[in-house]
């Protein structure tokens, strides 16, 4: 008995100390494709309390604002250099009447958000209101078109209004206080078309994205990059029937994908859940890279020349609401699983920026995996607006290709079947996840995911020409897979200086703590 606790006791000791090898060589001179800075967009719907609340409460709320958008939550989002906000959904855009959102607020009129748990919605976030937001964080608005219940004239007029100098929409919109047209690139015409988008099949689909997308004109120089609603996941007849009937009229096709455990009854919780969970988990989000491929391969046999990007215009987690709040609003909490889902995604989006051309994360506020939660006047910042933040430098610069050779895991969960595919999450799970690039300045930066939740990870860099180089990090990590911002305890998980790395005569020698993410600058 005495010599088995000993066993017993050395064996825990071991696991305590044990730690994983990796070694990635970094190949700069390879690099050839940017990473656009659009991979980093954000997406913000009428749901829940994602627009009110969230990002806007009025300008005559008690909680400090700018023009009725919230200023904890302006000065967040500036911080991250957002390039992209696409409004007013998802689900809801294919409901929404654009006219029923200007003018005077007080005689909007009022509509039943239908999508999202029946909350009456009072127009008092309209274009405006989004297009100002737009210019105040620097960002390009994207802007999805109703084609489920609206009409091509209403469409029509909208472009019309947002970007004409001269004729009766510019003079509307004159009338309404804004005299100079807004910069209005992205367009989406439609959203999920094959389902909340109007339950249509891709045939006739593509003949109306043809037909709506004509009336959608650039008017002064202003030259509309046209999405079509795309394939959800595994529909790849959805891709290839939109790419042979329509790509000639398209710049985007959009694709969503989320990190979903099931489809069918709970999701789990965003808080509670296993070990077993989060490996599961972490494969379903790596599942995405061959969902990624086909479509690709897809997209190359009628573009080899890649004119249309694969637009992945909503991604992220998808858990169960928070308990007491409102059924519908898909209001969740964001640990280091949902932190390692960020990471692990943009690993995988900046392998394909030759074709994936915009991501936007589901969704910026108090909707799925958000960067920001809001309750009153609180406001935190969540794991995976750190991993953006961290993620920041990869921007608009060039993808270093690597070589990686690491552990990996067989992962298993039997609490959770998919539902809505033909395919299974990734069931070998690699145990460290990177991605490198290089900016204008010829500096280096390298993001690195230690996804063991137990053990620490030695990781030789191979990389040529390091000497006299300065080298700093940056590591977002936490005591438990769990861990998460509340509005009582708000900097739970929030990023530290990194101290682990060595420079060596080869490259550096990385020790990643269990359970970390790190970014490495590596600057002349
Ligand atoms: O992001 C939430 C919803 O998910 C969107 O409205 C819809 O497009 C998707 O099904």
């Amino acid at each position: 008995m005495k010599k088995l606790l000993c066993s017993l006791a050395l064996l825990c000791a071991m696991s305590a100390t044990a730690q994983r090898e990796a070694t990635i060589t970094l190949h700069p001179e390879e690099g050839k494709n940017v990473i656009s800075r659009h991979i980093y967009g954000q997406f913000a719907e009428h749901l829940g309390t994602c627009i009110y609340g969230g990002l806007w409460v009025g300008e005559d709320s008690a909680i400090p604002n700018t023009q009725g958008y919230r200023n904890d939550v302006l000065g967040a989002l500036k911080e991250l250099s957002i390039p992209n906000l696409r409004w007013p959904g998802g689900c809801f855009a294919d409901e929404y009447h654009w006219m029923d959102g200007i003018g005077p607020r007080e005689n909007r009129p009022r509509m039943v958000n239908n999508n999202w748990g029946g909350t009456v919605e009072d127009n008092s976030f309209g274009t405006h209101e989004f297009l100002n937001l737009c210019e105040i964080l620097g960002c390009e608005p994207y802007v999805s078109m109703n084609v489920g219940s609206g009409s091509v004239e209403e469409t029509a007029k909208w472009v019309e209004y947002m970007t004409a100098k001269d004729g009766p929409m510019a003079k509307l919109r004159k009338e309404n206080g804004r005299e100079e047209p807004w910069k209005v690139k992205y367009i989406g015409v439609g959203n999920e078309s094959w389902g909340c988008g109007g339950n249509m099949r891709p045939e006739y689909y593509a003949d109306l994205y043809r037909r709506y997308q004509t009336y959608c004109r650039d008017y002064n120089g202003n030259r509309l990059f046209k999405i079509a609603s795309g394939a959800s996941d595994y529909d790849y007849n959805w891709t290839e029937v939109l790419m042979r009937n329509a790509a000639g009229h398209m710049r985007g096709l959009s694709l969503h994908y989320y990190t979903v455990l099931t489809w069918s009854g709970s999701k789990g919780s965003a808080l509670h859940f296993t070990d077993d969970d989060y490996y599961w988990c972490l494969g379903k989000c790596l599942g995405i890279e061959p969902v990624l491929k086909k479509h690709m391969e897809i997209m190359d046999r009628y573009d080899s020349r890649k004119r249309v990007g694969l637009m992945v215009d909503e991604w992220g987690t998808w858990w169960d609401e928070e308990p007491g709040t409102v059924r519908g609003h898909l209001f969740q909490q964001n640990t280091m699983r949902d932190a390692f889902v960020a990471a692990l995604s943009f690993n995988v989006f900046h392998k394909y920026t030759d074709r994936i051309q915009m991501c936007n994360i589901a969704q910026i506020a108090n909707v799925l995996q958000s960067m920001i939660l809001t309750q009153g006047d609180k406001m935190v910042l969540t794991p995976t607006y750190y991993v953006f933040k961290m993620y920041k430098p990869h921007q608009d610069a060039t993808f270093i290709p690597m070589d990686l050779t690491c552990d990996e895991m067989q992962v298993k969960n039997e609490r959770y079947r998919p539902s809505r595919s033909d395919e299974e999450p990734t069931r070998t799970l690699p145990m460290l996840s990177a991605t490198a690039s290089k900016n204008s300045e010829g500096a280096i930066h390298i993001s690195l995911a230690n996804v063991d939740l137990k053990q620490k990870q030695e990781v030789v860099i191979n990389l040529a020409d390091i000497k006299g180089k300065k080298v700093t990090g940056e590591i977002l990590t936490s005591k438990n897979v769990g861990d998460h911002n509340s509005f009582e305890n708000p900097d739970v998980v929030k990023t530290t200086e990194f101290k682990g790395v060595k420079v060596t005569k080869d490259g550096l020698k990385v020790t990643l703590p269990a359970m970390s993410i790190v970014t490495l600058s590596i600057e002349n």
